[in-house]
């Protein structure tokens, strides 16, 4: 196959080229600083010029607070811009695979979301994305949308990284970070994502696909797993609720981010690992062991 992948430098991005070149496929990395997608002729050129079999569109302004000040920029980036990459695939007849959020939901429902729920996104990121979701889907069967939550990756920000940035700092005090314990999700691992993209751009797949990691948990939760798995005391972090941050913050997220991955299940399509054991490979990746011998209990 030949791939092409926007947004290459990203924390997915960049873990969905590294899976297709290891599976043997032609692969184009093109991060923001090759390809602005928000830039119509440059999307058509690229993409034109290179004729790939399927676009991985990686590329977002995922800044969701800062997309809470600049509704333009962000639908630019995240529904524009994908109108731009229809077009350049309908013209080559190339497959999309487009990423999208959990945040499409206004997480006030009961149950995990499946695909043919209703969205309702309560933030202008959320709106922007839900926006390129509808751009995506004009270009029919050639286009699959993956919706996913909570990434995180070895190339990029995310909370893995921020969280063991801060226990370095602050070990041995307690409570010394602060977590939501009202906010749930299926944390997602780009290492096990990246490959799936991949899976569903050779296998041409359709329409709407929830695709995250197994394994329901809060942020709080969620932080007291990553600090167990570097060997930190969970106790380094309290929970809070979302009416305690300080100060709030300017997007509202969904208090259940939880994507139940149907289509995944009924297609016969492998679900991603339960996210404790990718979580255990980025950690040691980002260069923390789990140190079992320390006397240091390492669960929750
Ligand atoms: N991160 C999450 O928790 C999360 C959750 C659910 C869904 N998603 C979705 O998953 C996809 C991948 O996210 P990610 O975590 O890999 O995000 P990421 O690490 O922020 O990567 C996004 C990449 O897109 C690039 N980009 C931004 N604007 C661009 C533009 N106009 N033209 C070209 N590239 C541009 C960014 O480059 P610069 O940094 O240089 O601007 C960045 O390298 C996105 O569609 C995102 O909406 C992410």
């Amino acid at each position: 196959m030949r791939l092409l992948v926007t947004g290459a430098a990203g924390q997915l991005g960049h873990d969905v080229a590294a899976a297709a070149r290891a599976a043997g496929d032609e692969v184009v990395g093109l991060a923001h600083a090759q390809l602005d997608v928000t830039d119509r002729d440059a999307v058509l050129g690229a993409i034109t010029t290179w004729r790939p079999d399927a676009v991985a569109h990686c590329a977002a302004w995922t800044a969701v607070d800062a997309c809470e000040g600049d509704p333009g920029r962000a639908f630019t980036a995240n529904a524009l811009a994908v109108r731009h990459v229809v077009e350049a695939c309908d013209r080559v007849g190339a497959h999309l695979v487009h990423l999208s959020t959990d945040y499409v939901f206004d997480g006030e429902q009961r149950r995990p979301y499946r695909e043919w729920d209703e969205p309702a996104p309560r933030s202008v990121y959320g709106a922007s994305k839900l926006a390129g979701e509808r751009e995506a889907l004009a270009l029919g069967p050639r286009a699959a949308i993956v919706r996913t939550s909570w990434v995180c990756g070895e190339h990029g920000g995310n909370v893995v990284r921020t969280v063991l940035r801060s226990a370095r700092d602050k070990v041995d005090q307690h409570g010394a970070l602060a977590f939501v314990d009202d906010q749930r999700g299926h944390p997602t691992f780009t290492a096990d994502l990246g490959p799936l993209v991949r899976r569903l751009a050779l296998d041409r797949r359709s329409g709407i696909i929830h695709a995250t990691n197994q394994g329901e948990v809060t942020w709080y939760g969620f932080v007291q797993q990553v600090l167990a798995a570097a060997g930190y005391p969970t106790s380094m972090v309290r929970p809070i609720s979302t009416a305690e941050l300080d100060p709030p913050r300017p997007a509202p997220r969904p208090a259940n981010s939880v994507l139940d991955n149907a289509v995944l299940a009924a297609s016969g399509i492998p679900l991603l690992r339960e996210f404790r054991q990718p979580l255990g490979e980025l950690v040691a990746v980002l260069g923390h062991a789990r140190p079992s011998q320390n006397g240091i209990s390492g669960r929750p």
